[in-house]
């Protein structure tokens, strides 16, 4: 959740961190420090905010020095407050840690270094790495020796980097993601490749259970087990460098905007894993399938999808959920795992739940270095490009558009999948979005929205609500459209607002008769629809599809109400408060 960063080379560090720390934002934002060697001494500066923000006031880039390290943070353990802000020193301040994960031993550790005469500042979990690593660096005076030994002493899931007082960095993996990035003016040793993806592509991926040493002569990997590791290099896709948001307010606008392209491209980068992987579903004895949050939402569209379409009978299970229903998973069974960040720990203790149970893994994942992408048998790339805005878009999109090919393959094109059409369609909705700029304002002082759908369109409701939740901080509820009169009927009033996803197919005239119900009480009534109707009090007209086509097209307007109303109550939609992009602790 948190990004972690390490440079030694040739440059000033400070600068490249900061960069590097703006790039990976979307990881966690509450607060940011970097930390440098310089004159034979470790200085330390950080703050609460965002990395603009602290570094008008600290000035993180002016530290001087050319070996640093940096951090932005998602808190887990201790209050967003300065002191709780990475890098975290040791008490003799010979060594400075900053981590991404959690500590599950912390308190006996802390406890036990305490006795030993180390002082801590913080509540957080991740100082105890620090004094940690200084009381094996006391009885040794050896780096890898104190490495050796911390990982030893650690428990849970981790990732990260130290600055030791002679000048070295130090980084250790388990579970959470660090890459070490190799440039022509030096080692670079971070949470993303987009920490450093300006300066190099060439990279070496850590595998977990590994720590690399690196200093003015080199890099060394050892395993936990003190073993030397030889890893080959590896080029990253020059995509990663696109990351600027151009000519748009955000990256999340942008992002919407660039649906038309990433619908139509999703999965044609491991088409021949696409294939695959719909010949193993197509002969599978039992399919799952599983996500968190929007990642979700997509494996409730498949559902439908795979069982009208393609008369297969596919569960969706909630990631978080799997851990309570161990059993869940048949032998021989197939789990699809969706992912936009492939980093998502509810997500990988699903897979490996299931994997123990002898299934089979299919992922569909934006990045395809990530843990998920390496557990699964089968990955197909949603070769969307870097999301960077924390809420997702295109890559709901995407993931959609894989699933349709996927059903569209093995019922023999009965889905009458047209992803050209879409993408007009798609681009249609984008190009004048004056009316939905309109709602927006309406929208900026409303408490509560509901957003009704049937059939396929209430998972998208519910990722409507999602959206509306993420990027507004207004309470939003996707609902099954014939639920209504089972209980939330009794919420609506002139005060409420309510959205109906309501394209003209088989679900129009139930849903429509929704509608009135609600207006008759006295809430707003939001259409989207191909057809008008005097019962909405806002229409939001979608161009005209087959039924089942209509979820790729009808979310692009509630993407765009959801970011227009946060850009008019003035909240950041990139950065929502208390979120991150890839949600890595559970
Ligand atoms: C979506 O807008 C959210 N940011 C969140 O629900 C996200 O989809 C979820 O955390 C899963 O992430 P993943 O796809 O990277 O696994």
């Amino acid at each position: 959740m948190c990004s972690i960063i390490g440079y030694l080379g040739l440059s000033q560090a400070a600068p490249i961190i900061v960069k590097g720390l703006k790039r990976m934002e979307y990881r966690g934002y509450d607060s940011v420090g970097v930390a440098t060697f310089s004159n034979n001494q470790i200085l330390v500066r950080k703050g609460v905010g965002k990395v603009i923000e602290v570094n008008k006031t600290v000035r993180l880039d002016e530290l001087s020095g050319t070996v640093g390290i940096g951090h932005t943070r998602w808190a887990t353990h201790g209050m967003v407050t300065d002191t709780n802000a990475h890098p975290h020193p040791s008490s003799s301040g010979e060594i400075a840690i900053v981590h991404n994960g959690i500590i599950e031993n912390h308190e006996e550790l802390k406890r036990e270094l305490q006795q030993k005469g180390y002082t801590f500042k913080s509540q957080t979990d991740s100082e105890v790495i620090a004094n940690l690593l200084q009381h094996h660096y006391d009885k040794t005076r050896d780096v890898k020796q104190s490495m050796i030994h911390t990982v030893a002493d650690l428990k849970g899931d981790y990732a990260f980097v130290a600055v030791f007082e002679d000048g070295t960095l130090s980084a250790a993996r388990l579970h959470e993601p660090l890459i070490i990035g190799i440039g022509k003016q030096g080692y670079f040793i971070s949470s993303d490749v987009l920490g450093f993806v300006e300066h190099t592509d060439e990279v070496i991926y850590l595998d977990n259970r590994e720590f690399v040493i690196i200093n003015t002569v080199g890099i060394q990997i050892f395993d936990f087990d003190a073993n030397p590791v030889q890893h080959q290099i590896t080029k990253v896709s020059k995509e990663f460098a696109d990351v600027y948001k151009g000519e748009y307010a955000h990256f999340t606008l942008k992002e919407i905007s660039e649906q038309p392209t990433t619908i139509v491209n999703a999965g044609n980068n491991t088409k021949l894993e696409l294939d695959l992987a719909t010949d193993f579903i197509r002969h599978a004895k039992t399919l799952y399938i599983t996500g968190s949050g929007t990642s979700y939402n997509a494996a409730l569209v498949a559902k439908f999808l795979f069982s009208k379409y393609a008369k297969i009978k596919i569960e969706p299970i909630i990631s978080s959920e799997a851990h309570f229903s161990p059993d869940i998973f048949e032998q021989q069974s197939i789990l699809i795992a969706l992912s936009q960040s492939g980093e998502s720990a509810d997500v990988l203790e699903a897979v490996n739940i299931a994997k123990k149970s002898g299934a089979k893994i299919i992922s569909i994942v934006n990045i395809m270095t990530s843990s998920l992408a390496h557990l699964s048998s089968i990955s197909i790339g949603l070769g969307c490009g870097p999301e960077i805005g924390v809420a997702a878009t295109k890559s709901f999109t995407a993931q959609l558009a894989i699933l349709y090919k996927i059903v569209d393959k093995i019922c023999q094109g009965a889905l009458g999948l047209d992803l050209a059409k879409v993408s007009e369609a798609v681009k249609k909705s984008l190009s004048d979005d004056s009316k939905i700029q309109e709602v927006a304002k309406k929208l900026k002082d409303v408490s509560d929205i509901y957003v009704l759908g049937r059939g396929i369109h209430y998972p998208i409701a519910s990722e409507s609500s999602l959206k509306l939740k993420e990027l507004t901080y207004i309470h939003a509820e996707g609902l099954p459209g014939g639920e209504l009169k089972h209980g939330p009927l009794a919420l609506m009033d002139s005060n409420t607002y309510v959205i109906m996803l309501n394209p003209n197919d088989s679900t129009y005239s139930d849903t429509l008769t929704s509608a009135r119900e609600i207006k008759a009480r006295g809430a707003k009534v939001i259409g989207i629809s191909d057809k008008p109707s005097d019962v909405y009090d806002h229409w939001i007209e979608i161009p005209q599809m087959s039924e089942s086509m209509y979820p790729l097209v009808e979310i692009i307007p509630i993407q765009l109400l959801a970011y227009y109303a946060a850009v008019e109550k003035d909240t950041d939609p990139d950065y929502p408060r208390n979120l991150a992009k890839s949600v890595t602790v559970k």
